[in-house]
C-alpha cells in the first residue's frame, strides 16, 4: 500500500496578511482566489504583474483553465505556465513538478510518475492566499519550496518529479529532458497546441534543487523511473493521452525548512531559461523573490486610492482584486518570441481582444498606460511580422477570431486617449485599413471574412458565397455589427491622423452597414408564446437580400437551448449572444439606434427588458456596455441603479463570485471601472460618468503625474443616494453625463452630489456622449432634430424618417447628400 499523503497548499503570492495594517497599502484589499471556483477560470497563483511565470497547483476538476480551483480536484502538480480567466481548453500548465516525501519502502520504482495515477487531494482548509507562500515568481522563473512531514525517523528521501507535460494533455511527439548527474540539473522541451487557436509551440525549461544533498536522479518513461538513465526524448504515442515521461531527483534528508526547486522557462532555448533563472533567482532566496513580487504588485495598484467612509472590506476587496486580475494577462514574452526578430516589445495571450477591447484594455490606459502602449507596439510588431493584427493570441500561436477584427478597437482606443511613446500610427493605420480592406484566406485565425459582400452589399450575408477566405459560416448578424464598428473606429483614426478624408467617408459609410440587417417588422415572443410586444430587430440577410429568421431570444441568457452560439458549423447567426443583446451593439451610433427603437423612452424600455427578462448574461463581454447604455438615451441615473443591481449580486469576492470566466481580467475590469463611475464606450474618447462606490476616488496619472479625483457629496454607503443631482469640473457646473480622458490626464476633480431621486442632471440632449447621427425624440424637442453638441450645422446622417428596414435603399438614395453631410461632420470635428 501507497501511504496516502494529502497536499497542504500555501498559495502565493500576497502575504496579505502580515502587512501592517493601517497602511494605505491596496495590496491587502487583493483576493486571488475570487473566480476559482463556478467557472471564473481565473489563474489563483503567483506571477508578477503581465508576468510569464505563473507558478500554481494544478487539479484535475473540470475548470482548471487556469490551473487551480477551489472545486476540490486533485493535485496533478505544480506547474509554471498559466493563463487567467480563459475558456476553450484548460490552457498551458507546463512542466509540472511533483514531489514525494519518500517512495514506499524506500523503493524507486514504488513511487507513482504518471499523472493519471500519481493526482491526490489537497486540503481545503490549507488553501490560502496568505503568506509564507510556497510558490513565488519573476518574470521567467518559478521558485517552490517544498517541504515535507518529518517521518522522525530520518530514513526519509524526498523525491521531485517533473513531468513533460500540460494541463490539457496536448503533447505532441518528441518531448526530451536530460538530467545532470552531478547538479541535478533539468534542462528539455516539448511541443504542445495552444488552447484555442491554430498551430503548435515550443516550450523550453532549466530546473535546479537546492537545500539538501544529491542522492541521486535520473528519467522516467510511463511508470518506470531509472538513476542509470540521464536523457530521454520520448512520443506522444497513439492512445490520445500523451505517454508520462520526466525527470527525477532524490534527496539524502528531508530538512525541515524544506527543499527549494526553481525553474526558469523561456519560449526560446533551455540555455536561456537557465540564463533567466540564474539571472532572475540567483540565490533561491524565497523571501526576497517574494517580497520583490509583492512590491511590484504594490507599485501596480498604487494609482489608485480611495477614501472608503462606511464602505466594507468587502467592496474594497472587490474593488481592488478586480484591478489585480486586469494585469495578470496579457503576458510580457518581450525577448521570448522566437518568431521574428524584433527590437518591439512583444506581449502575448490576448486571450482574447473580443473580450478584453471592452474594458481591460481602456483600463489600462488610466492605470498603466507605459504597458498597453507596449501592448499596441506589440500587436502593430505582430502585424508588421505575421501580416495580421491578432483578434486572439496565446501560447505564440494564432487564436481564434470571435467576431470582428476588434484589435481595430483597441489601437483607436490608445490613440484617442494619447498614448503615443514609440508607437508607429502609420504602420498602426496600415494594420487596420488591411483588416477592412483585405480578405484573409484563413479569417477564422485573423481579418475578416467576406469583404466582398460587405463591400458591395453592405453587410455580411447568411451563407455568404465567399471563395476567397475560410471561416467558420456563420455570425452573420454579429459580425455586421461589429465590422460596422471596427469601421466606425478606423474613421475615427483616419480623420485623426490628417490627410485622409476620402478614407474618413469610407470607413463612415461603412460603419452604417449594421442599418442593413435590422428588420422593423420583426417580432419577438418569449419561450412560453408570450409576445414581448417588441418590434424590430436585427436579423440575417441572405446575399438576395431576403431575410433569413433567427429567434432574437436565440442565445440569449434565458435560452435553455444553448448548443450552437460558438464557432461550431451550422451555428448562430449572433456569437455567444441573442440578437435582443446585440440589438444594442451601435457603440458608434446610439443617437441613430434610439431613433430606430421609437426614440428614449422605447429604447429605456427595451434596455430594461433585457435586464428584468434576464436576456442579457452578465457572465459575457457583451453585456458590459448595456449596464450603462441608459446614459445615451437621457437617464444616467439608470445605469447606476443596474450597475449597483450587478455589483456585488454578481461579481462578489467570494472564490464563486464571478457569473462567468473572468477572461484574462475583463470581468475584473468591468468590476473596477463601474465601482469606480466611470465606464468606457471603448474606441471613443467617453467614459459615461456615475458615482462611484466609494466616497471618493483618486487616480495618479503615472503619465502626467497629475491626480484626477471623483468625489461624492452626500455619500450614502447603503446606495440608496446613487443619483447623481449636479456636478461640478474643476469647481465650474459640469452639467454633461460623460467625460473625456483629459480628467485622467490633467488631473481634474469632478464632484457629484448625490440624492435619492433620479434629477434632470445630465438628461439634455446636449450633456448626452458625442454619437454620428442626431439625437431626436427627446422631450422637448417636438420631434424635430435637435442639433446635438459639437454637430452645429447639418452633420450626421439623413434624418430617419421611416422606420421601414429598407436601410439598403435609404442609403443608396441619399448617399451623395449624406457624403456631403459626414464631410460637413469632419469639419466640425465630430470626433
Ligand atoms: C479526486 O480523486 C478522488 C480519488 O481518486 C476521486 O474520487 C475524485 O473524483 C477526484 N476528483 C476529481 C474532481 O476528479
Ligand atoms: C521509518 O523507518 C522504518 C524502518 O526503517 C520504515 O519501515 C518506515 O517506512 C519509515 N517511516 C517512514 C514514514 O518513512
Ligand atoms: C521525432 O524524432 C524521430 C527520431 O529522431 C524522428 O524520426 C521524427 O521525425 C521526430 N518527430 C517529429 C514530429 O519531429
Ligand atoms: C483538450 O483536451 C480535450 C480532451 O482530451 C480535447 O478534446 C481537446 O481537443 C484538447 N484541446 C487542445 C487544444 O488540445
Ligand atoms: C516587458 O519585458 C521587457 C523585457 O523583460 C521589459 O523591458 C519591459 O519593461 C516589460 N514591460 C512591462 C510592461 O512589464
Ligand atoms: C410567459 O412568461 C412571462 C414571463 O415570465 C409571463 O409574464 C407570462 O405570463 C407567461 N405566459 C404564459 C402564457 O404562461
Ligand atoms: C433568396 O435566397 C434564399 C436563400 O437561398 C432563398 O431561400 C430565397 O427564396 C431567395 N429569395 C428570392 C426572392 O429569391
Ligand atoms: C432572473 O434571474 C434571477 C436570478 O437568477 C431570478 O431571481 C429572477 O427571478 C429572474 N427573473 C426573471 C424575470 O426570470
Ligand atoms: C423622492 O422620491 C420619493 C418617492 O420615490 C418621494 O417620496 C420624495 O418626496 C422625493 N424626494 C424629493 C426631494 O423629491
Amino acid at each position: 500500500m501507497i501511504p496516502k499523503m494529502q497536499i497542504l497548499i500555501f498559495l502565493t503570492i500576497l502575504s496579505i496578511r502580515t502587512l501592517a495594517q493601517g497602511t494605505s497599502d491596496n495590496l491587502k484589499y487583493v483576493d486571488p482566489l475570487i473566480g476559482s471556483a463556478n467557472g471564473g477560470n481565473v489563474f489563483p497563483g503567483a506571477t508578477l504583474p503581465y508576468g510569464m511565470a505563473k507558478a500554481v497547483a494544478d487539479v484535475d476538476s473540470g475548470s482548471r483553465q487556469g490551473g487551480f480551483t477551489t472545486e476540490n480536484g486533485n493535485v496533478t502538480g505544480f506547474s509554471t505556465l498559466h493563463d487567467s480567466g480563459t475558456g476553450g481548453s484548460p490552457s498551458l500548465g507546463n512542466f509540472a513538478f511533483f514531489p514525494y516525501a519518500s517512495c514506499p519502502g524506500d523503493e524507486l520504482n514504488r513511487c507513482i510518475f504518471p499523472k493519471i495515477s500519481r493526482k491526490i487531494p489537497y486540503r481545503a482548509e490549507s488553501v490560502s492566499a496568505i503568506p509564507a507562500a510556497e510558490m513565488t515568481t519573476t518574470q521567467h522563473t518559478s521558485l517552490f519550496r517544498f517541504r515535507f512531514p518529518s517521518s522522525g525517523n530520518g530514513t526519509q528521501s524526498p523525491l521531485i518529479l517533473l513531468d513533460l507535460t500540460d494541463l490539457n494533455d496536448s503533447r505532441q511527439d518528441n518531448a526530451t529532458i536530460s538530467v545532470d548527474a552531478n547538479t541535478g540539473r533539468m534542462t528539455g522541451s516539448a511541443r504542445f497546441l495552444p488552447s484555442f487557436g491554430s498551430g503548435t509551440w515550443v516550450g523550453y525549461f532549466c530546473a535546479d534543487f537546492t537545500n539538501a544533498n544529491i542522492r541521486d536522479n535520473g528519467i522516467f518513461a510511463n511508470s518506470r523511473a531509472s538513476a542509470d538513465v540521464k536523457t530521454l526524448t520520448i512520443s506522444r504515442s497513439i492512445n490520445g493521452y500523451p505517454l508520462p515521461g520526466g525527470g527525477f531527483i532524490r534527496f539524502t534528508s528531508n530538512p525541515p525548512d524544506g527543499i527549494l526547486a526553481r525553474i526558469g522557462v523561456s519560449l526560446v532555448s533551455s540555455e536561456q531559461a537557465c540564463a533567466s533563472a540564474e539571472a532572475e533567482i540567483p540565490g533561491f532566496d524565497f523571501d526576497e523573490v517574494h517580497q520583490t513580487a509583492e512590491n511590484a504588485w504594490r507599485e501596480k495598484l498604487s494609482p489608485i486610492t480611495l477614501s472608503t467612509a462606511g464602505v466594507g472590506e468587502s467592496l474594497i476587496t472587490n474593488f481592488y482584486s478586480g484591478i489585480y486580475r486586469t494585469m495578470v494577462n496579457p503576458q510580457n514574452y518581450t525577448g521570448e518570441n522566437p518568431l521574428w526578430q524584433s527590437d518591439e516589445p512583444y506581449f502575448d495571450s490576448f486571450y482574447c481582444l473580443w473580450d478584453s477591447f471592452r474594458s481591460q484594455l481602456p483600463f489600462l490606459t488610466i492605470l498603466d498606460p507605459t504597458s498597453l502602449t507596449e501592448m499596441i507596439r506589440s500587436l502593430i510588431d505582430t502585424y508588421d511580422h505575421e501580416g495580421w493584427l491578432p483578434d486572439c493570441r496565446m501560447s505564440l500561436c494564432k487564436g481564434f477570431t470571435q467576431g470582428g477584427s476588434n484589435a481595430d478597437i483597441v489601437l483607436v482606443d490608445g490613440y484617442i486617449k494619447g498614448l503615443s511613446d514609440g508607437i508607429n500610427w502609420q504602420k498602426g493605420y496600415e494594420a487596420v485599413v488591411k483588416d477592412a480592406e483585405v480578405e484573409p484566406y484563413d479569417w477564422s485565425n485573423e481579418g475578416r471574412g467576406g469583404l466582398d459582400s460587405w463591400k458591395s452589399l453592405g453587410y455580411i450575408p447568411t451563407e455568404d458565397f465567399d471563395y476567397k477566405g475560410f471561416g467558420t459560416m456563420t455570425r452573420s448578424i454579429s459580425r455586421t455589427l461589429e465590422y460596422s464598428y471596427n469601421d466606425f473606429c478606423i474613421a475615427q483614426l483616419a480623420n485623426e491622423l490628417g490627410g485622409k478624408e476620402s478614407d474618413v467617408e469610407k470607413y463612415l459609410e461603412r460603419s452604417n452597414n449594421w442599418r442593413n440587417v435590422f428588420k422593423a417588422d420583426q417580432k419577438s415572443f418569449l419561450f412560453n408564446g408570450t409576445d414581448t410586444g417588441f418590434t424590430g430587430f436585427f436579423q440575417g440577410r441572405y446575399q438576395n437580400g431576403t431575410w433569413h429568421t433567427q429567434d432574437p431570444l436565440r442565445c440569449s441568457n434565458i435560452d435553455q437551448n444553448q448548443a450552437g452560439c460558438s464557432l461550431t458549423r451550422n451555428d448562430a447567426e449572433t456569437f455567444e449572444s441573442s440578437t435582443w443583446e446585440y440589438g444594442f451593439f451601435v457603440p458608434g451610433d446610439q443617437a441613430a439606434l434610439i431613433s430606430l427603437y421609437g426614440g428614449p423612452s422605447s429604447f429605456i424600455k427595451r434596455l430594461n427588458y433585457i435586464h428584468d427578462m434576464n436576456i442579457t448574461y452578465i457572465g459575457n463581454e457583451p453585456s458590459f456596455l448595456t449596464v450603462f447604455q441608459y446614459h445615451y438615451a437621457g437617464r444616467p441615473a439608470l445605469s447606476a441603479v443596474r450597475s449597483h443591481f450587478y455589483i456585488p449580486r454578481y461579481f462578489s469576492p467570494t472564490n464563486a463570485g464571478l457569473p462567468g470566466n473572468d477572461d484574462s481580467g475583463a470581468m475584473g475590469s468591468f468590476v473596477a471601472m463601474a465601482m469606480m463611475g466611470l465606464f468606457p464606450n471603448p474606441g471613443q474618447n467617453v467614459y459615461l460618468i456615475m458615482p462611484p462606490f466609494f466616497e471618493s476616488v483618486s487616480i495618479k496619472s503615472p503619465l502626467t503625474g497629475k491626480t484626477a479625483v471623483i468625489r461624492n457629496i452626500n455619500f450614502d454607503p447603503n446606495y440608496e443616494a446613487i443619483y447623481i443631482q449636479s456636478a461640478t469640473l474643476n469647481g465650474e457646473p459640469y452639467p454633461k453625463n460623460w467625460i473625456d480622458h483629459s480628467f485622467f490626464t490633467e488631473g481634474k476633480e469632478l464632484v457629484l452630489t448625490l440624492g435619492r431621486n433620479e434629477s434632470s442632471w445630465g438628461t439634455r440632449v446636449v450633456d448626452l456622449p458625442p454619437s454620428l447621427s442626431e439625437y431626436m425624440g427627446f422631450p422637448g424637442t417636438n420631434g424635430t432634430p435637435l442639433s446635438p453638441h459639437k454637430l452645429s450645422s447639418g452633420c450626421g446622417p439623413e434624418p430617419v424618417t421611416e422606420r421601414s428596414g429598407q436601410y439598403l435603399e435609404l442609403m443608396t438614395n441619399t448617399f451623395t447628400t449624406r457624403l456631403h453631410r459626414l464631410s460637413t461632420c469632419i469639419a466640425h470635428g465630430l470626433f
